[in-house]
């Protein structure tokens, strides 16, 4: 892909990496992240200004942001929109949720306009906590975090990045030396140890700030989920609406099988014609892992969350 993107001078010191896949990563305060983002993270980082109202979702990529975008969406706007009127429909996700990025980049960005998001402005990052803009510390906005099985999660950005070939030009490494790097922690918004800890301690912290999800959860119980997630928004579904089935009918509209079968998610493209749309629905399953990796493979890094996670109290 095109570098839009030029790093100060003092980031020619930042050590440089190339991905599996073939796009630039830098290493920026111990995270890995693809280089043409930095200097827009690093933007929103210093003047995004949070709202108290505000709903940050945070993922690393592959852990099922797509959905937790289409569910926050349908819960915040449920008074607004019939299930069978939904903007989703229409719509990818995506589009509905841009990443705080599209909204506060750097001076290269073509940027969406930030004034015509109406309260709660729900918006999404990929980046760790320890990188979310300074604003977001200090106002009451609230943080929903949604993490996966890290063997899903490669298996699910290998098939990603295969489709998508962002470096248009580059040869992708084969499957066990992208293993090895995923392992080594060296892949966009990476280590994913690290990403997760970080907001699993936010969480522990303050609970009320930091909501902290798991895939696998959300697939085992939709239904217990959306309501969680509704009640940490501050829009806890009534006892009507509950009555109503009003809490299936989203789990129902946000599902994989519904959203992967829309036309809109069939075709086109997002990120600037870069990502392709149907590329975000591929299998939606817990435990495809199982049907790429060695049992080798899946050894060591059950290895490595045992040691990355230890003492932490997190596990999958
Ligand atoms: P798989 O590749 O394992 O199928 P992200 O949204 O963070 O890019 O993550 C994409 C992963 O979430 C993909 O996993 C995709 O299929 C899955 N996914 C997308 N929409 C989903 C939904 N509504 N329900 C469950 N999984 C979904």
């Amino acid at each position: 892909m095109e570098k839009k993107h030029v790093l100060d001078n003092d980031d020619e010191l930042l050590e440089r990496r190339t991905g599996w896949d073939g796009q630039h990563l830098v290493n920026y305060e111990g995270f890995w992240f693809p280089e043409m983002f930095l200097p827009s993270i690093r933007s929103s980082r210093n003047n995004f200004v949070a709202k108290n109202t505000d709903i940050i979702l945070a993922t690393v990529p592959k852990s099922g942001t797509t959905w937790l975008k289409a569910l926050t969406f349908s819960v915040a706007n449920r008074g607004i929109y019939a299930v069978d009127q939904s903007p989703l429909l229409k719509s990818n996700p995506h589009k509905l949720v841009p990443f705080i990025q599209e909204y506060i980049g750097d001076e290269h960005d073509k940027l969406l306009p930030m004034e015509n998001v109406s309260d709660p402005r729900i918006l999404s990052s990929h980046v760790p906590f320890v990188m979310l803009p300074y604003s977001v510390a200090k106002s009451e906005c609230k943080i929903i975090y949604l993490c996966r099985n890290p063997l899903d999660q490669f298996i699910s950005l290998h098939h990603f990045f295969a489709s998508n070939k962002i470096e248009k030009e580059a040869v992708p490494l084969g499957f066990e030396e992208s293993f090895d790097m995923f392992c080594q922690g060296i892949i966009g918004f990476g280590p994913f140890w690290e990403h997760m800890i970080g907001y699993w301690n936010a969480h522990l912290e303050n609970p009320k700030k930091v909501l902290f999800l798991k895939y696998e959860d959300l697939k085992e119980d939709i239904v217990l989920n959306v309501k969680k997630i509704a009640e940490f928004m501050g829009c806890p579904f009534s006892e009507e609406e509950v009555g109503k089935g009003v809490v299936e009918e989203i789990s129902k509209l946000c599902s994989f099988g519904n959203l992967k079968n829309l036309e809109v998610n069939k075709n086109g493209y997002v990120m600037d014609g870069v990502l392709k749309n149907n590329t975000f629905f591929r299998k939606g399953e817990v435990g495809d892992w199982a049907n790429y990796l060695s049992s080798e493979m899946a050894e060591r890094m059950k290895k490595l969350m045992e040691i990355k996670f230890e003492g932490s109290g997190l596990t999958f």
